[in-house]
């Protein structure tokens, strides 16, 4: 017989008919009630046993977390909290959960203790909740991209090349680490290597995009990249996914508009699709913030905070601009700031962003214009020939959620940059030979999925919005 997932028969179109469900026990009350889920949706079928029909041992391995075929009719439910429920005929045990060892009982755990666990924790409504918008997420995100005419391009993961200049790459190799060929003078032969060079697992495929985009018009990415910055923070993972898209003939007007419209319309696709996922967040955000001090509260319940940015303008502000608000500030003249900003130039640490995000402006940021020290080399470069047209967008909450910019496409420009930087030349060739052939105006973007995640789940740390997060001394399962 055909199975029917929970969600589905939830809906009671197959009322008083024979049906049969797979899932897993969170509760059975009274011997009576098991609480059944799939994962189909946040909501458990209320399964009623006849406890005198069933054998007491089949009985005593229906434990929370066990697997379950239940096979039997869909009635009106007599109890109160569901409209349909089950009135069981058959039972098959497909797996049993010890209830000494199964760790998810039906009780409130701590997000990190469910972190140890994260092979078990998405079997909690809090992490399926999450994961469920997540993949809503990155379907809107998809869809959005080939609603407006843009090509899915798969950029590489292994790279010879450091497309931010922070130097915070992961190594690739298959030399003995014990033992490896050196060089003459000592060094590390890595022309004997694997690739015939250094390689590295990618920071962004935004070079690579740039080459596609000069062809295909508008392309975007969706992987995942790595970072090794020792950064422990909720905000930073050694391994995340980013979206990069990169269009031709775009200026940094144009990427600043696609970005927000983009923004905007994935978080309308989650409030039209995620409805229960979300006022379930919303609640746990509730729940858990009712233990904050009052200022650390955030000022909207979750769905209204989402219609909020879906519905307003993101705010545009130059960095200069951005600068004098945060001089006059009352955090930095009182010295509250852990970085006092004091003179232009600066680059901006995350409680500047949150203040000019969450206490000035009071809605999404993007600046932009900053300063050509503190950006990377592939940026273009202003008139006054100090600042490049870069632009991060800023998120109550999250801070930096998207950097792109406007890229340099004068060759002769860009050779400059490079020198200036110390970067080689020689490994950007191909980077370079996209300025000689066919140059023009392009622009793009990286989104941070998982802070795109954070911010519409309500979550606080960014471990808990990715299966199974990477962080450093962390690469557990
Ligand atoms: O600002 P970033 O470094 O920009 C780039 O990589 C460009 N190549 C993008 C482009 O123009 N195509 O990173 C982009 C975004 C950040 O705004 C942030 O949301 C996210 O990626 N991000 C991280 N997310 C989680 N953990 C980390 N360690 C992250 N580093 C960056
Ligand atoms: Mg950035």
């Amino acid at each position: 017989m055909h199975s029917a997932t929970i969600k589905e028969v939830l809906q009671g179109k197959q009322l008083l008919q024979e049906i049969t469900v797979n899932g897993w026990v969170r509760s059975f009350r009274s011997n009576r009630f098991i609480a059944l889920n799939d994962g189909s949706t946040l909501n458990t079928i209320q399964c009623v046993v006849d406890f005198e029909k069933f054998d007491e041992n089949l009985l005593k391995q229906i434990n929370t977390g066990a697997a379950l075929k239940i096979t039997g009719t869909l009635v009106e439910s007599q109890g109160r909290g569901q409209s349909v429920e089950i009135k069981v005929n058959n039972i098959h045990v497909h797996g049993t959960a010890d209830p000494e060892t199964y760790p998810i009982q039906p009780k409130k755990h701590s997000l990190e203790f469910l972190r140890e666990k994260a092979h078990l924790r998405i079997r909690t409504n809090t992490f399926a909740a999450v994961m469920r918008v997540r993949s809503a997420l990155s379907f809107a995100i998809h869809q959005y991209f080939r609603d407006n005419g843009f090509y899915y391009f798969h950029a590489p993961i292994i790279t010879g090349s450091d497309a931010e200049g922070a130097g915070e790459m992961f190594r690739v190799t298959t030399l003995d680490n014990k033992n490896p060929p050196l060089t003459k003078e000592g060094a590390v032969d890595y022309k004997k290597d694997f690739f015939g060079k250094e390689t590295n697992l990618t920071v962004s495929g935004q070079l690579e995009a740039e080459a596609y985009a000069m062809a295909l018009g508008k392309v975007y990415t969706f992987g995942p990249t790595f970072r090794a910055e020792n950064s422990n923070t909720s905000r930073h993972l050694a391994e995340f996914w980013m979206i990069e898209p990169e269009m031709a003939f775009f200026n940094l007007d144009d990427n600043m508009d696609l970005a927000e419209d983009f923004i905007k319309n994935v978080i309308l696709y989650i409030l039209e699709h995620c409805t229960e996922d979300l006022e379930f967040l919303e609640k746990r955000l509730l729940e858990e913030e009712k233990s904050k001090p009052q200022t650390e509260r955030s000022a909207m319940p979750l769905i209204e905070k989402l219609r909020f940015v879906a519905e307003n303008n993101f705010k545009r502000v130059s960095y200069t601009e951005a600068i004098a608000i945060l001089k006059n500030s009352k955090p930095n003249k009182k010295k509250k700031f852990q970085y006092p900003i004091e003179e232009w130039g600066t680059d901006l640490q995350s409680e500047h962003e949150r203040y000019l995000v969450e206490k000035h402006f009071n809605c999404p940021v993007i600046l932009f214009d900053y300063p050509a020290k503190i950006k990377a080399f592939y940026m273009r470069l202003n008139e006054d020939g100090k600042t490049v047209r870069a632009m991060d967008i800023l998120f109550p909450g999250i801070g930096e959620i998207v950097g792109g910019s406007q890229r340099e496409e004068r060759l002769d420009v860009l050779k400059q940059k490079i020198a200036d930087l110390g970067l080689d030349e020689k490994e950007l060739w191909w980077y370079l030979d996209l300025r000689k052939f066919g140059t023009a105006e392009h622009s793009g973007f990286g989104l941070g999925f998982e802070r795109l995640v954070l911010f519409s789940t309500g979550m606080g740390n960014i471990r808990d919005v990715i299966p199974f997060p990477r962080t450093p001394q962390n690469a557990e399962f």
